[in-house]
Protein backbone atom coordinates (compact mmCIF):
# COMPACT_ATOMS: atom_id res chain seq x y z
CA UNK A 1 0.00 0.00 0.00
CA UNK A 2 1.28 3.69 -1.10
CA UNK A 3 1.89 6.25 1.67
CA UNK A 4 -1.48 8.28 1.70
CA UNK A 5 -0.72 12.12 1.23
CA UNK A 6 -1.34 14.23 4.29
CA UNK A 7 -1.08 17.58 2.48
CA UNK A 8 -2.01 18.42 -0.75
CA UNK A 9 0.75 19.86 -3.34
CA UNK A 10 -0.81 23.35 -2.72
CA UNK A 11 -1.16 24.21 0.80
CA UNK A 12 2.03 24.23 2.65
CA UNK A 13 3.66 27.41 3.75
CA UNK A 14 6.58 28.97 5.63
CA UNK A 15 3.41 28.07 9.07
CA UNK A 16 3.94 24.25 8.62
CA UNK A 17 8.42 25.01 8.58
CA UNK A 18 9.47 21.70 10.73
CA UNK A 19 6.38 18.92 9.59
CA UNK A 20 6.70 15.72 8.30
CA UNK A 21 4.44 15.44 5.54
CA UNK A 22 3.85 13.02 2.52
CA UNK A 23 2.74 14.03 -1.01
CA UNK A 24 1.24 12.29 -3.76
CA UNK A 25 1.18 13.58 -7.03
CA UNK A 26 2.85 14.03 -10.47
CA UNK A 27 6.37 15.03 -11.59
CA UNK A 28 6.06 18.23 -12.97
CA UNK A 29 9.86 19.05 -13.49
CA UNK A 30 13.14 17.94 -12.51
CA UNK A 31 16.41 19.99 -11.84
CA UNK A 32 19.13 18.06 -11.55
CA UNK A 33 21.84 20.48 -10.10
CA UNK A 34 24.61 17.30 -9.49
CA UNK A 35 24.66 17.80 -5.81
CA UNK A 36 20.97 18.07 -5.64
CA UNK A 37 17.78 17.31 -7.52
CA UNK A 38 15.11 19.39 -7.03
CA UNK A 39 11.56 17.71 -8.65
CA UNK A 40 8.51 20.25 -8.57
CA UNK A 41 5.16 17.89 -7.58
CA UNK A 42 2.08 18.73 -9.13
CA UNK A 43 -1.75 17.85 -8.49
CA UNK A 44 -5.08 19.99 -8.91
CA UNK A 45 -4.26 22.36 -6.19
CA UNK A 46 -0.33 23.54 -7.09
CA UNK A 47 2.86 22.52 -7.17
CA UNK A 48 5.55 22.41 -4.44
CA UNK A 49 9.16 21.54 -4.63
CA UNK A 50 10.88 18.38 -3.29
CA UNK A 51 14.64 18.47 -2.59
CA UNK A 52 16.31 15.03 -2.92
CA UNK A 53 19.95 15.53 -1.36
CA UNK A 54 22.66 13.16 -1.25
CA UNK A 55 23.98 14.08 1.90
CA UNK A 56 20.77 13.36 3.79
CA UNK A 57 19.75 10.56 2.49
CA UNK A 58 21.47 8.43 -0.09
CA UNK A 59 19.22 5.97 -0.83
CA UNK A 60 16.19 8.15 -1.89
CA UNK A 61 18.72 10.24 -3.96
CA UNK A 62 19.71 7.32 -6.30
CA UNK A 63 16.13 5.87 -6.30
CA UNK A 64 15.24 10.19 -7.18
CA UNK A 65 17.41 10.13 -10.00
CA UNK A 66 15.23 7.68 -12.24
CA UNK A 67 12.22 10.04 -11.96
CA UNK A 68 10.94 11.37 -15.06
CA UNK A 69 8.15 13.93 -16.00
CA UNK A 70 4.38 12.90 -15.43
CA UNK A 71 5.61 10.20 -13.19
CA UNK A 72 3.21 9.58 -10.24
CA UNK A 73 4.90 9.46 -6.81
CA UNK A 74 4.51 9.54 -3.15
CA UNK A 75 7.15 11.22 -1.42
CA UNK A 76 7.50 11.71 2.18
CA UNK A 77 9.82 14.55 3.90
CA UNK A 78 10.19 17.42 6.39
CA UNK A 79 9.20 21.02 5.46
CA UNK A 80 11.69 23.53 5.26
CA UNK A 81 12.31 27.30 4.63
CA UNK A 82 13.79 27.92 1.45
CA UNK A 83 16.80 30.12 2.09
CA UNK A 84 15.75 33.83 1.27
CA UNK A 85 17.05 33.82 -2.25
CA UNK A 86 15.24 31.08 -3.76
CA UNK A 87 11.83 31.97 -2.40
CA UNK A 88 9.36 32.36 -5.63
CA UNK A 89 6.68 34.58 -4.14
CA UNK A 90 4.61 33.40 -7.69
CA UNK A 91 3.93 30.64 -5.96
CA UNK A 92 1.41 29.85 -3.20
CA UNK A 93 4.12 27.29 -1.92
CA UNK A 94 6.92 29.47 -3.04
CA UNK A 95 8.66 29.87 0.07
CA UNK A 96 8.82 26.04 1.81
CA UNK A 97 10.46 22.95 0.18
CA UNK A 98 10.19 19.52 1.55
CA UNK A 99 13.48 17.53 2.19
CA UNK A 100 12.50 14.26 0.73
CA UNK A 101 13.17 11.18 3.08
CA UNK A 102 11.14 8.52 1.42
CA UNK A 103 10.08 8.14 -2.54
CA UNK A 104 7.81 5.41 -3.83
CA UNK A 105 7.51 5.40 -7.48
CA UNK A 106 3.35 4.61 -7.82
CA UNK A 107 3.25 4.85 -11.53
CA UNK A 108 5.71 5.60 -14.38
CA UNK A 109 5.00 7.45 -17.74
CA UNK A 110 6.58 7.65 -20.96
CA UNK A 111 7.28 10.76 -22.29
CA UNK A 112 4.29 12.45 -23.00
CA UNK A 113 3.53 13.47 -26.94
CA UNK A 114 2.24 16.90 -25.39
CA UNK A 115 3.68 19.06 -22.92
CA UNK A 116 2.15 19.06 -19.57
CA UNK A 117 4.17 21.68 -17.63
CA UNK A 118 4.32 24.29 -19.87
CA UNK A 119 2.43 26.26 -22.53
CA UNK A 120 2.77 25.49 -26.69
CA UNK A 121 1.25 25.80 -29.62
CA UNK A 122 0.30 22.37 -30.31
CA UNK A 123 -2.24 20.97 -32.84
CA UNK A 124 -6.08 20.88 -31.98
CA UNK A 125 -5.99 17.30 -33.32
CA UNK A 126 -3.27 15.83 -30.74
CA UNK A 127 -4.20 17.83 -27.91
CA UNK A 128 -8.06 16.07 -28.19
CA UNK A 129 -6.79 12.94 -28.83
CA UNK A 130 -4.28 13.33 -25.68
CA UNK A 131 -7.17 15.19 -23.72
CA UNK A 132 -6.03 13.55 -20.97
CA UNK A 133 -2.66 14.66 -20.86
CA UNK A 134 -4.09 18.39 -22.15
CA UNK A 135 -6.33 18.41 -18.83
CA UNK A 136 -3.61 18.48 -16.69
CA UNK A 137 -2.71 21.33 -18.20
CA UNK A 138 -3.21 24.44 -15.20
CA UNK A 139 -5.14 26.49 -17.50
CA UNK A 140 -7.88 23.17 -18.15
CA UNK A 141 -8.01 22.83 -14.81
CA UNK A 142 -8.67 25.96 -13.90
CA UNK A 143 -11.42 26.38 -16.62
CA UNK A 144 -13.35 22.99 -15.61
CA UNK A 145 -13.13 24.24 -11.95
CA UNK A 146 -14.70 27.61 -12.77
CA UNK A 147 -17.35 25.63 -14.94
CA UNK A 148 -17.92 23.32 -11.37
CA UNK A 149 -18.65 26.51 -10.05
CA UNK A 150 -21.19 27.26 -12.45
CA UNK A 151 -22.68 24.28 -11.99
CA UNK A 152 -22.89 24.46 -8.14
CA UNK A 153 -23.65 28.52 -7.93
CA UNK A 154 -27.02 28.00 -10.32
CA UNK A 155 -28.11 24.79 -8.57
CA UNK A 156 -27.75 26.90 -5.30
CA UNK A 157 -29.95 29.69 -6.49
CA UNK A 158 -32.34 28.00 -8.02
CA UNK A 159 -33.14 25.25 -5.63
CA UNK A 160 -33.15 28.17 -2.93
CA UNK A 161 -35.69 30.04 -5.09
CA UNK A 162 -38.15 27.34 -5.45
CA UNK A 163 -36.85 25.74 -8.65
CA UNK A 164 -36.83 21.92 -8.82
CA UNK A 165 -34.20 20.50 -11.38
CA UNK A 166 -35.95 17.58 -13.42
CA UNK A 167 -34.16 15.11 -15.79
CA UNK A 168 -35.75 14.90 -19.34
CA UNK A 169 -35.51 12.31 -21.99
CA UNK A 170 -32.21 12.17 -24.13
CA UNK A 171 -34.28 9.63 -26.81
CA UNK A 172 -37.15 11.22 -27.74
CA UNK A 173 -39.00 12.93 -30.19
CA UNK A 174 -37.37 15.92 -32.63
CA UNK A 175 -38.13 18.98 -31.34
CA UNK A 176 -37.52 21.97 -33.53
CA UNK A 177 -34.93 24.41 -32.69
CA UNK A 178 -33.74 24.91 -35.99
CA UNK A 179 -30.81 22.55 -36.30
CA UNK A 180 -30.84 18.89 -37.80
CA UNK A 181 -31.32 16.12 -35.30
CA UNK A 182 -29.24 13.64 -34.66
CA UNK A 183 -31.09 10.46 -34.97
CA UNK A 184 -30.89 6.61 -32.88
CA UNK A 185 -32.58 3.77 -34.66
CA UNK A 186 -34.80 1.89 -32.49
CA UNK A 187 -33.81 -2.07 -32.34
CA UNK A 188 -37.22 -2.65 -31.28
CA UNK A 189 -39.49 -0.69 -33.36
CA UNK A 190 -37.07 -1.54 -36.69
CA UNK A 191 -37.02 1.61 -38.78
CA UNK A 192 -38.14 4.07 -36.28
CA UNK A 193 -35.97 6.44 -35.08
CA UNK A 194 -35.25 8.56 -31.65
CA UNK A 195 -33.89 11.90 -31.75
CA UNK A 196 -31.53 13.47 -29.59
CA UNK A 197 -32.98 16.64 -28.14
CA UNK A 198 -31.72 19.92 -29.53
CA UNK A 199 -33.10 21.14 -26.06
CA UNK A 200 -35.69 20.09 -23.39
CA UNK A 201 -38.27 22.96 -24.68
CA UNK A 202 -41.47 20.90 -25.16
CA UNK A 203 -40.69 18.61 -21.75
CA UNK A 204 -39.94 21.96 -19.92
CA UNK A 205 -43.42 23.09 -20.98
CA UNK A 206 -45.20 19.72 -20.27
CA UNK A 207 -44.07 20.04 -16.63
CA UNK A 208 -45.63 23.50 -16.30
CA UNK A 209 -48.96 21.83 -17.45
CA UNK A 210 -48.11 18.98 -15.05
CA UNK A 211 -47.60 22.17 -12.39
CA UNK A 212 -44.42 22.18 -11.22
CA UNK A 213 -44.41 25.66 -11.83
CA UNK A 214 -40.74 26.33 -11.34
CA UNK A 215 -38.25 24.11 -13.29
CA UNK A 216 -34.46 24.02 -14.08
CA UNK A 217 -32.03 21.68 -15.41
CA UNK A 218 -28.29 21.55 -16.00
CA UNK A 219 -29.29 19.80 -19.36
CA UNK A 220 -26.98 18.82 -22.88
CA UNK A 221 -28.41 19.19 -25.75
CA UNK A 222 -27.84 17.96 -29.59
CA UNK A 223 -27.53 19.44 -33.01
CA UNK A 224 -26.23 18.40 -36.03
CA UNK A 225 -25.42 21.66 -37.07
CA UNK A 226 -21.99 23.52 -38.84
CA UNK A 227 -19.23 24.19 -35.98
CA UNK A 228 -18.12 27.72 -35.08
CA UNK A 229 -15.83 28.62 -32.01
CA UNK A 230 -18.70 29.01 -29.87
CA UNK A 231 -20.77 25.76 -31.42
CA UNK A 232 -20.51 22.00 -30.23
CA UNK A 233 -23.03 19.05 -31.38
CA UNK A 234 -23.49 18.36 -27.88
CA UNK A 235 -23.29 21.44 -25.09
CA UNK A 236 -24.83 21.92 -22.00
CA UNK A 237 -27.74 24.95 -21.10
CA UNK A 238 -28.63 25.85 -17.88
CA UNK A 239 -32.74 25.40 -18.68
CA UNK A 240 -34.93 26.94 -17.10
CA UNK A 241 -39.32 27.79 -17.08
CA UNK A 242 -41.74 28.90 -15.18
CA UNK A 243 -45.37 29.76 -14.86
CA UNK A 244 -47.44 32.49 -13.60
CA UNK A 245 -44.51 35.01 -14.95
CA UNK A 246 -44.39 37.82 -16.86
CA UNK A 247 -41.26 38.89 -18.33
CA UNK A 248 -39.92 41.23 -15.89
CA UNK A 249 -39.57 38.05 -13.12
CA UNK A 250 -37.78 36.00 -15.91
CA UNK A 251 -35.46 39.05 -16.74
CA UNK A 252 -34.95 39.52 -12.15
CA UNK A 253 -34.53 35.87 -11.94
CA UNK A 254 -32.18 35.46 -14.42
CA UNK A 255 -30.04 38.20 -13.51
CA UNK A 256 -29.69 37.11 -10.23
CA UNK A 257 -28.64 34.06 -11.10
CA UNK A 258 -25.92 35.79 -13.72
CA UNK A 259 -24.74 38.06 -10.91
CA UNK A 260 -24.48 35.08 -8.28
CA UNK A 261 -22.51 33.26 -11.19
CA UNK A 262 -20.18 36.03 -11.90
CA UNK A 263 -19.45 36.47 -7.90
CA UNK A 264 -19.43 32.68 -6.81
CA UNK A 265 -17.33 31.16 -10.41
CA UNK A 266 -14.86 34.67 -10.91
CA UNK A 267 -15.21 36.54 -7.38
CA UNK A 268 -16.54 39.33 -9.94
CA UNK A 269 -19.34 41.78 -8.42
CA UNK A 270 -21.97 42.77 -11.14
CA UNK A 271 -24.32 45.42 -11.78
CA UNK A 272 -27.96 44.43 -12.56
CA UNK A 273 -30.04 44.95 -14.05
CA UNK A 274 -28.53 44.88 -17.77
CA UNK A 275 -29.69 47.32 -20.14
CA UNK A 276 -32.20 46.59 -22.68
CA UNK A 277 -32.51 47.60 -26.44
CA UNK A 278 -35.39 46.25 -29.13
CA UNK A 279 -34.26 44.02 -31.55
CA UNK A 280 -35.20 46.76 -34.15
CA UNK A 281 -32.93 49.26 -31.88
CA UNK A 282 -29.83 46.68 -32.08
CA UNK A 283 -30.45 45.68 -35.66
CA UNK A 284 -30.42 49.71 -36.17
CA UNK A 285 -27.42 50.99 -34.25
CA UNK A 286 -25.19 48.02 -34.39
CA UNK A 287 -26.21 46.29 -37.51
CA UNK A 288 -26.22 42.82 -34.58
CA UNK A 289 -28.67 41.11 -32.63
CA UNK A 290 -25.95 40.37 -30.56
CA UNK A 291 -23.95 43.55 -30.30
CA UNK A 292 -20.78 44.08 -28.02
CA UNK A 293 -21.33 47.49 -27.16
CA UNK A 294 -18.17 47.99 -25.21
CA UNK A 295 -16.40 49.29 -28.12
CA UNK A 296 -19.12 51.71 -29.24
CA UNK A 297 -19.47 52.75 -33.02
CA UNK A 298 -23.23 53.20 -33.17
CA UNK A 299 -24.00 53.78 -36.53
CA UNK A 300 -25.33 57.29 -37.51
CA UNK A 301 -28.06 58.11 -39.90
CA UNK A 302 -26.05 60.17 -42.87
CA UNK A 303 -28.87 61.22 -45.12
CA UNK A 304 -29.15 64.61 -44.18
CA UNK A 305 -25.78 65.87 -44.59
CA UNK A 306 -26.05 64.62 -48.17
CA UNK A 307 -29.89 65.62 -49.74
CA UNK A 308 -27.70 68.52 -51.64
CA UNK A 309 -24.74 66.38 -52.88
CA UNK A 310 -23.52 67.06 -56.07
CA UNK A 311 -21.79 63.36 -55.84
CA UNK A 312 -24.14 60.94 -58.51
CA UNK A 313 -23.78 57.95 -57.27
CA UNK A 314 -24.90 59.07 -53.93
CA UNK A 315 -27.56 61.43 -55.33
CA UNK A 316 -29.19 58.40 -57.51
CA UNK A 317 -29.33 55.94 -55.10
CA UNK A 318 -31.15 58.51 -52.03
CA UNK A 319 -33.51 59.74 -54.35
CA UNK A 320 -34.51 55.91 -55.01
CA UNK A 321 -34.92 55.62 -51.36
CA UNK A 322 -31.49 54.01 -49.66
CA UNK A 323 -30.21 54.80 -47.12
CA UNK A 324 -26.97 56.54 -45.84
CA UNK A 325 -25.60 55.07 -42.68
CA UNK A 326 -22.05 55.22 -40.98
CA UNK A 327 -19.61 54.55 -38.12
CA UNK A 328 -17.05 56.25 -36.60
CA UNK A 329 -13.48 54.22 -35.50
CA UNK A 330 -12.32 57.08 -33.16
CA UNK A 331 -9.01 58.49 -32.87
CA UNK A 332 -7.39 55.64 -35.22
CA UNK A 333 -6.76 57.77 -38.48
CA UNK A 334 -3.23 57.36 -38.28
CA UNK A 335 -3.87 53.79 -38.66
CA UNK A 336 -5.54 53.49 -42.04
CA UNK A 337 -3.49 53.43 -45.24
CA UNK A 338 -4.96 54.23 -48.13
CA UNK A 339 -4.37 50.12 -49.03
CA UNK A 340 -6.54 49.17 -45.68
CA UNK A 341 -8.89 51.31 -47.29
CA UNK A 342 -8.96 49.54 -50.45
CA UNK A 343 -9.07 45.81 -48.77
CA UNK A 344 -11.82 47.32 -46.22
CA UNK A 345 -13.95 48.66 -49.65
CA UNK A 346 -13.13 45.03 -51.20
CA UNK A 347 -14.66 43.01 -48.00
CA UNK A 348 -17.93 45.56 -48.10
CA UNK A 349 -18.28 44.21 -51.64
CA UNK A 350 -17.83 40.49 -50.90
CA UNK A 351 -20.55 41.12 -48.08
CA UNK A 352 -22.46 42.47 -51.22
CA UNK A 353 -21.78 46.15 -50.97
CA UNK A 354 -21.61 48.24 -54.16
CA UNK A 355 -19.10 50.12 -52.22
CA UNK A 356 -17.48 51.78 -48.95
CA UNK A 357 -16.99 55.51 -48.54
CA UNK A 358 -14.64 56.45 -46.26
CA UNK A 359 -13.12 59.08 -44.40
CA UNK A 360 -9.94 59.65 -42.04
CA UNK A 361 -9.86 63.22 -40.81
CA UNK A 362 -6.13 62.96 -40.32
CA UNK A 363 -3.55 66.27 -40.57
CA UNK A 364 -5.10 66.26 -44.17
CA UNK A 365 -8.36 65.61 -44.87
CA UNK A 366 -8.52 61.56 -47.01
CA UNK A 367 -11.20 60.19 -48.54
CA UNK A 368 -12.42 58.50 -51.69
CA UNK A 369 -15.20 60.69 -51.91
CA UNK A 370 -13.11 63.86 -50.98
CA UNK A 371 -13.04 66.13 -53.91
CA UNK A 372 -16.59 65.22 -54.98
CA UNK A 373 -17.96 65.81 -51.59
CA UNK A 374 -15.50 68.17 -49.89
CA UNK A 375 -18.73 70.46 -49.02
CA UNK A 376 -20.31 67.21 -46.90
CA UNK A 377 -17.58 66.09 -45.48
CA UNK A 378 -16.51 69.68 -43.87
CA UNK A 379 -20.09 69.41 -42.55
CA UNK A 380 -19.60 66.40 -40.69
CA UNK A 381 -16.37 67.22 -39.49
CA UNK A 382 -17.89 71.08 -37.93
CA UNK A 383 -20.59 68.93 -36.94
CA UNK A 384 -18.94 67.23 -34.53
CA UNK A 385 -19.53 63.73 -36.29
CA UNK A 386 -16.54 63.26 -37.23
CA UNK A 387 -13.64 64.50 -35.22
CA UNK A 388 -9.84 64.89 -35.39
CA UNK A 389 -8.10 61.45 -36.33
CA UNK A 390 -11.36 59.34 -36.31
CA UNK A 391 -12.38 57.37 -39.07
CA UNK A 392 -15.49 57.37 -40.76
CA UNK A 393 -16.96 54.23 -43.06
CA UNK A 394 -19.87 54.75 -44.66
CA UNK A 395 -22.44 52.26 -46.53
CA UNK A 396 -25.16 53.03 -49.51
CA UNK A 397 -27.59 50.60 -49.91
CA UNK A 398 -31.32 49.95 -49.13
CA UNK A 399 -31.88 49.80 -45.19
CA UNK A 400 -31.94 45.91 -44.30
CA UNK A 401 -28.44 45.49 -46.31
CA UNK A 402 -27.20 49.23 -44.86
CA UNK A 403 -27.35 47.61 -41.46
CA UNK A 404 -26.47 44.12 -42.16
CA UNK A 405 -23.35 45.33 -43.84
CA UNK A 406 -22.28 48.05 -41.70
CA UNK A 407 -22.76 45.52 -38.62
CA UNK A 408 -20.05 42.76 -40.22
CA UNK A 409 -18.04 45.77 -40.87
CA UNK A 410 -17.95 47.00 -37.39
CA UNK A 411 -17.46 43.36 -36.46
CA UNK A 412 -14.43 42.93 -38.74
CA UNK A 413 -12.67 46.54 -37.45
CA UNK A 414 -13.13 45.30 -33.85
CA UNK A 415 -11.47 42.28 -34.58
CA UNK A 416 -8.78 43.13 -36.39
CA UNK A 417 -7.91 46.81 -35.60
CA UNK A 418 -8.99 47.74 -32.37
CA UNK A 419 -7.72 46.40 -28.86
CA UNK A 420 -9.33 43.45 -26.96
CA UNK A 421 -11.84 45.55 -24.00
CA UNK A 422 -11.78 44.13 -20.79
CA UNK A 423 -14.52 43.79 -18.77
CA UNK A 424 -18.47 42.75 -19.46
CA UNK A 425 -20.76 43.96 -21.44
CA UNK A 426 -24.32 42.97 -20.67
CA UNK A 427 -27.42 43.46 -22.47
CA UNK A 428 -31.13 41.91 -22.65
CA UNK A 429 -32.17 41.88 -26.80
CA UNK A 430 -36.17 42.04 -26.99
CA UNK A 431 -39.01 41.52 -29.15
CA UNK A 432 -37.33 39.93 -31.90
CA UNK A 433 -39.68 39.24 -35.09
CA UNK A 434 -41.81 36.11 -35.00
CA UNK A 435 -41.15 34.81 -38.30
CA UNK A 436 -38.17 35.07 -40.61
CA UNK A 437 -36.93 33.85 -44.02
CA UNK A 438 -35.49 30.47 -44.37
CA UNK A 439 -33.09 30.82 -47.21
CA UNK A 440 -32.09 26.86 -46.92
CA UNK A 441 -35.66 25.90 -46.36
CA UNK A 442 -36.88 28.48 -48.85
CA UNK A 443 -40.34 28.79 -46.43
CA UNK A 444 -41.21 31.02 -43.15
CA UNK A 445 -39.38 29.57 -40.28
CA UNK A 446 -39.93 30.29 -36.14
CA UNK A 447 -36.70 32.60 -35.56
CA UNK A 448 -37.16 31.77 -31.65
CA UNK A 449 -39.16 28.68 -31.65
CA UNK A 450 -42.54 27.87 -33.14
CA UNK A 451 -43.94 28.06 -29.28
CA UNK A 452 -42.67 31.84 -28.67
CA UNK A 453 -45.97 33.87 -28.38
CA UNK A 454 -46.23 36.27 -30.43
CA UNK A 455 -47.21 39.95 -30.22
CA UNK A 456 -50.81 39.07 -29.90
CA UNK A 457 -52.41 42.26 -31.98
CA UNK A 458 -49.82 42.11 -34.69
CA UNK A 459 -50.80 37.98 -34.67
CA UNK A 460 -53.88 39.14 -35.51
CA UNK A 461 -53.52 41.64 -38.46
CA UNK A 462 -50.82 40.09 -40.23
CA UNK A 463 -50.32 36.43 -39.88
CA UNK A 464 -52.64 35.48 -43.43
CA UNK A 465 -50.77 39.05 -45.17
CA UNK A 466 -47.07 39.57 -44.00
CA UNK A 467 -45.92 37.17 -40.78
CA UNK A 468 -42.92 38.69 -41.14
CA UNK A 469 -44.21 41.72 -39.44
CA UNK A 470 -44.67 40.39 -36.51
CA UNK A 471 -42.60 40.76 -33.31
CA UNK A 472 -42.81 38.20 -30.62
CA UNK A 473 -42.20 38.02 -27.17
CA UNK A 474 -38.61 36.51 -27.12
CA UNK A 475 -35.49 37.84 -25.39
CA UNK A 476 -31.63 36.94 -25.66
CA UNK A 477 -28.79 38.00 -23.09
CA UNK A 478 -26.03 39.06 -24.68
CA UNK A 479 -22.68 39.25 -23.05
CA UNK A 480 -19.53 40.86 -24.37
CA UNK A 481 -21.36 40.10 -28.10
CA UNK A 482 -22.18 36.38 -27.75
CA UNK A 483 -25.68 35.37 -27.47
CA UNK A 484 -25.11 33.35 -24.14
CA UNK A 485 -29.22 33.26 -23.52
CA UNK A 486 -32.47 32.70 -25.41
CA UNK A 487 -36.37 32.53 -23.97
CA UNK A 488 -39.50 33.20 -24.62
CA UNK A 489 -42.97 33.97 -22.97
CA UNK A 490 -44.66 30.66 -24.39
CA UNK A 491 -47.79 30.22 -26.13
CA UNK A 492 -50.28 28.69 -23.94
CA UNK A 493 -53.98 28.51 -26.06
CA UNK A 494 -53.72 26.10 -28.31
CA UNK A 495 -55.85 27.93 -30.82
CA UNK A 496 -53.15 30.02 -31.26
CA UNK A 497 -50.61 27.29 -31.15
CA UNK A 498 -52.09 25.44 -33.99
CA UNK A 499 -52.39 29.14 -35.98
CA UNK A 500 -48.35 29.57 -35.65
CA UNK A 501 -48.14 26.00 -36.68
CA UNK A 502 -50.24 27.35 -40.07
CA UNK A 503 -48.41 29.97 -40.43
CA UNK A 504 -45.22 28.09 -40.48
CA UNK A 505 -46.94 25.87 -43.42
CA UNK A 506 -47.75 23.12 -41.55
CA UNK A 507 -51.03 21.20 -42.46
CA UNK A 508 -53.63 19.47 -39.65
CA UNK A 509 -51.94 16.37 -40.42
CA UNK A 510 -48.38 17.37 -39.51
CA UNK A 511 -49.15 19.45 -36.75
CA UNK A 512 -50.96 16.04 -35.38
CA UNK A 513 -48.15 13.62 -36.19
CA UNK A 514 -45.29 15.95 -34.75
CA UNK A 515 -47.15 18.24 -32.07
CA UNK A 516 -50.04 16.42 -31.27
CA UNK A 517 -49.17 15.44 -27.75
CA UNK A 518 -48.48 18.92 -27.37
CA UNK A 519 -51.80 20.26 -28.77
CA UNK A 520 -53.64 17.62 -26.70
CA UNK A 521 -52.00 18.43 -23.27
CA UNK A 522 -53.05 22.39 -23.82
CA UNK A 523 -56.30 20.90 -23.73
CA UNK A 524 -56.29 20.15 -19.78
CA UNK A 525 -55.51 23.51 -17.98
CA UNK A 526 -52.45 25.43 -18.96
CA UNK A 527 -50.83 28.09 -16.72
CA UNK A 528 -49.31 30.90 -18.84
CA UNK A 529 -45.44 30.44 -18.45
CA UNK A 530 -41.83 31.44 -19.75
CA UNK A 531 -38.53 30.64 -19.65
CA UNK A 532 -35.51 30.91 -20.77
CA UNK A 533 -32.03 28.51 -21.65
CA UNK A 534 -28.57 29.63 -20.70
CA UNK A 535 -25.51 28.33 -23.16
CA UNK A 536 -23.65 27.53 -19.90
CA UNK A 537 -19.97 26.39 -22.54
CA UNK A 538 -20.51 29.91 -23.47
CA UNK A 539 -21.00 31.84 -20.69
CA UNK A 540 -17.98 29.72 -18.99
CA UNK A 541 -16.08 30.68 -21.83
CA UNK A 542 -16.55 34.20 -21.17
CA UNK A 543 -15.69 33.99 -17.62
CA UNK A 544 -12.48 32.58 -18.29
CA UNK A 545 -11.23 34.73 -21.65
CA UNK A 546 -11.32 31.77 -23.81
CA UNK A 547 -12.65 32.20 -27.71
CA UNK A 548 -13.74 28.61 -28.08
CA UNK A 549 -15.68 26.82 -25.99
CA UNK A 550 -14.17 23.71 -26.61
CA UNK A 551 -11.60 25.11 -23.94
CA UNK A 552 -14.40 24.92 -21.27
CA UNK A 553 -15.73 21.52 -22.15
CA UNK A 554 -13.62 18.11 -21.34
CA UNK A 555 -14.34 16.10 -24.17
CA UNK A 556 -15.30 18.43 -27.01
CA UNK A 557 -15.37 17.55 -30.23
CA UNK A 558 -13.37 19.27 -33.19
CA UNK A 559 -14.56 21.08 -36.09
CA UNK A 560 -16.04 17.65 -38.29
CA UNK A 561 -17.62 16.47 -35.38
CA UNK A 562 -15.19 13.84 -33.84
CA UNK A 563 -13.52 12.90 -31.29
CA UNK A 564 -9.58 12.15 -31.86
CA UNK A 565 -9.43 10.19 -28.81
CA UNK A 566 -11.89 7.57 -29.05
CA UNK A 567 -12.31 7.83 -32.39
CA UNK A 568 -16.03 8.73 -32.62
CA UNK A 569 -17.96 8.55 -34.73
CA UNK A 570 -16.79 5.13 -35.93
CA UNK A 571 -18.32 2.35 -38.46
CA UNK A 572 -20.18 -0.51 -36.53
CA UNK A 573 -20.28 -4.28 -37.46
CA UNK A 574 -22.93 -5.79 -39.86
CA UNK A 575 -24.86 -7.09 -37.30
CA UNK A 576 -25.24 -4.36 -34.97
CA UNK A 577 -26.09 -2.62 -38.68
CA UNK A 578 -28.69 -5.50 -38.64
CA UNK A 579 -30.31 -5.61 -35.69
CA UNK A 580 -31.05 -2.16 -35.85
CA UNK A 581 -32.92 -3.44 -39.29
CA UNK A 582 -30.29 -0.54 -41.41
CA UNK A 583 -27.75 -1.18 -44.21
CA UNK A 584 -25.59 1.25 -45.28
CA UNK A 585 -25.74 3.04 -48.90
CA UNK A 586 -22.29 3.62 -48.83
CA UNK A 587 -19.35 2.61 -47.21
CA UNK A 588 -18.35 4.78 -44.61
CA UNK A 589 -15.21 7.63 -45.72
CA UNK A 590 -12.65 7.13 -43.35
CA UNK A 591 -11.48 11.00 -42.25
CA UNK A 592 -8.19 11.52 -41.88
CA UNK A 593 -8.57 12.41 -38.32
CA UNK A 594 -8.54 8.85 -37.22
P1 LIG B 1 -31.51 28.42 -28.10
O1 LIG B 1 -31.58 27.52 -29.25
O2 LIG B 1 -31.38 29.88 -28.39
O3 LIG B 1 -32.85 28.31 -27.22
O4 LIG B 1 -30.36 27.96 -27.12
C1 LIG B 1 -30.12 28.63 -25.88
C2 LIG B 1 -28.66 28.98 -25.73
O5 LIG B 1 -27.84 27.84 -25.90
C3 LIG B 1 -26.59 28.18 -26.49
N1 LIG B 1 -26.36 27.37 -27.70
C4 LIG B 1 -25.22 26.69 -27.97
N2 LIG B 1 -24.05 26.59 -27.31
C5 LIG B 1 -23.09 25.80 -27.82
N3 LIG B 1 -23.21 25.10 -28.95
C6 LIG B 1 -24.36 25.15 -29.67
N4 LIG B 1 -24.47 24.43 -30.79
C7 LIG B 1 -25.42 25.99 -29.19
N5 LIG B 1 -26.67 26.28 -29.62
C8 LIG B 1 -27.21 27.11 -28.71
C9 LIG B 1 -26.65 29.66 -26.80
C10 LIG B 1 -28.15 29.94 -26.79
O6 LIG B 1 -28.44 31.28 -26.44
N6 LIG B 1 -35.31 25.98 -25.88
C11 LIG B 1 -34.77 27.29 -26.17
C12 LIG B 1 -34.64 28.13 -24.94
C13 LIG B 1 -35.94 28.68 -24.43
O7 LIG B 1 -36.75 29.20 -25.21
O8 LIG B 1 -36.13 28.61 -23.18
C14 LIG B 1 -33.38 27.12 -26.80
O9 LIG B 1 -32.81 26.06 -26.81
O10 LIG B 1 -26.01 30.40 -25.78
Amino acid sequence: MFQQRTHTCGELTKKDAGKIVVLNGWVDRIRNLGGLIFVLVRDRYGKTQIVFDPNENKEVYEKALRLRNEYVVSIEGEVRLRPEKDVNVNMKTGEIEILATHLEILSQSEVPPIYVNKDEEVSENLRLKYRYLDLRREKMQSNLLVRHKVMKASRDFLSYNNFVEIETPYLTKSTPEGARDFLVPSRLKPGTFYALPQSPQLFKQLLMVSGFDRYFQIARCFRDEDFRADRQPEFTQIDIEASFVKREDIFNFTEQLIKEIFQEAINESIEVPFKRYTYDEVMNKFGSDKPDTRYGMEFIELNEYFKETKVKFIKEKLTQGALLKGFVIPEKAENFTRSKFDELVEFSKDLGSSGMIWIANSDDIRSNIKKAAETEIIKLIEGGIIKKNDVMLMILEEKDKVNEILGQLRVHIIKQELKKKVGFDFLWVTDFPMFSWGDEEQKIVAEHHPFTMPNLEEFKKFKDTDPLRIKSQSYDLVINGYEIASGSIRIHDRNIQREVFKVLGLDEKEIEEKFGFLIEAFKYGVPPHGGIAIGMDRLVSILVEEDSIKEVIAFPKTASGSDPMTGAPSPVSKKQLEELNLALLREPIDKEER
